[in-house]
């Protein structure tokens, strides 16, 4: 037989679905891959069962239901203060994960260079070999997390570079990235005349004091910016996969073209339920960040209890824990112990970076009160069970 395409040997298998399958093998608490194990909204959800019987039932237009963005574009302006043309500016995508590749197969050509913050969301690594580009790395440094400016800039004047990937708020680290951060990334995407392709799916989700700050809202940015995100986070939905990408009208073509070919469209049953969520008021977003908080503070005070060390999120729902204490070399072998042995499932950090880094895991902590307490207790055990 002939081999198979070079472009699908070049990655992996998602380590966060593998982990996924090891923590079920063992009976583990899967704090590993990122979804709610709580309800979406009641009203999506009411609706949805209406949608049902009403229908629709056939396809939607291919760049997404007319309705669906136009409460898009509002819900967009609302929060970040951008005008969005419904008809010429958005594509629905199924998820974000859609909205990032078609985005940059519509950026990207063979060889070009991509820049992308590590530790990184894994797909982006996926993303760049399925399209041909080429990525460079600038670390975010732990604990921190922070970048260095000449790093930075000496990685985006490469004359191959094409387009940054900004993950903010950022999984897999937390970070928020400040005002000024992203000032700095705007003036130097202008500068070097480079595209920014932004993953924003946790965009709602912040510990105060930390705000969301939308790249595309810079002046000299809407051009050059396309705005990847979801309701898979915001409204707990991560199975209904409704994504979009918003960009300039003539990115946005071509981002149809690709989706077009990619998936035709997203479900149009689901967008049409969805719609109640994009027309929530403010309070459903105040709402879910004092429910996430909830969520970040139970679990963080319970590794506190346990003496672990961590970086504090700023946003996005995921902890990385610092496991050096444990003496393990590689983190792999230390999550399949850990779901083994303690019985929660984690990511290793390693995944993530591009860097040498092997003492970080990542735990999620989008989860009912009972499943957190569940893991606290027995990741109360964890000094006795792991240390080598
Ligand atoms: C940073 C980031 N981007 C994108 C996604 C995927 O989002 P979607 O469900 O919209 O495809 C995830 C899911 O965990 C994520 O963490």
């Amino acid at each position: 037989m002939k081999a198979l395409s070079t472009r699908t040997e070049q990655f992996t298998d998602s380590v966060i679905r593998r982990m996924t399958r090891i923590s079920d093998l063992h009976g583990a608490i899967n704090l590993s891959q990122g979804f709610p194990d709580f309800d979406p909204p009641k009203e999506i959800v009411d609706r949805l069962s209406q949608v049902a019987k009403e229908g629709p039932h056939q396809y939607a237009i291919t760049f997404g239901a007319a309705n669906f963005r136009e409460a898009l574009a509002a819900k967009q302006k609302h929060f970040s203060g951008m005008d969005v043309n419904p008809d010429k500016e958005i594509v629905i995508t199924c998820g974000s994960t859609e909205a990032m590749m078609a985005a940059m197969m519509s950026i990207c050509n063979p060889g070009d260079q991509v820049v992308i913050f590590s530790p990184f969301y894994e797909n982006y690594g996926a993303d760049t070999i399925l399209t041909g580009a080429v990525p460079i790395y600038v670390p975010l440094k732990p604990p921190t997390f922070e970048f260095d400016v000449d790093e930075l800039e000496n990685a985006i004047r490469k004359p191959g570079v094409k387009a940054l990937i900004l993950c903010n708020p950022s999984n897999p680290c937390g970070k928020v990235f400040t005002k000024e951060e992203m000032q700095l990334i705007a003036g130097l995407a202008v500068k070097y005349d480079i595209y920014v392709i932004t993953d924003e799916v946790y965009e709602h989700i912040l510990y105060q004091p930390n705000e969301h700050v939308y790249m595309a809202a810079f002046p000299g940015m809407k051009e050059r910016t396309i705005v990847c995100s979801s309701l898979s986070k915001t409204y707990s939905i991560t199975g209904w996969r409704l994504g979009y990408a918003i960009a300039s009208e003539e990115i946005i073509e071509r981002i149809k073209k690709v989706h077009d070919f990619l998936t035709v469209g997203a479900a149009a049953p689901l967008m049409e339920a969805a719609v109640v969520g994009l027309k929530f008021g403010d309070d459903y977003y105040e709402n879910l960040q004092h429910h996430y908080t909830h969520m970040r503070n139970l679990f963080l005070d319970g590794l506190n209890e346990i003496g672990l060390n961590y970086t504090k999120p700023q946003g996005a729902y995921y902890v990385l824990l610092d496991i050096s204490e444990f003496g393990y070399k590689d983190d792999n072998e230390f999550c399949e112990k850990l779901a083994e042995k303690v019985g929660v499932g984690a990511v290793p950090g390693s995944s993530f970076f591009r860097e040498d880094v092997n003492h970080l895991i990542r735990f999620h902590f989008a989860k009912k009160d009972e499943t957190l307490i569940a893991a606290l207790d027995r990741l109360a055990d964890i000094k006795k069970k792991m240390k080598q």
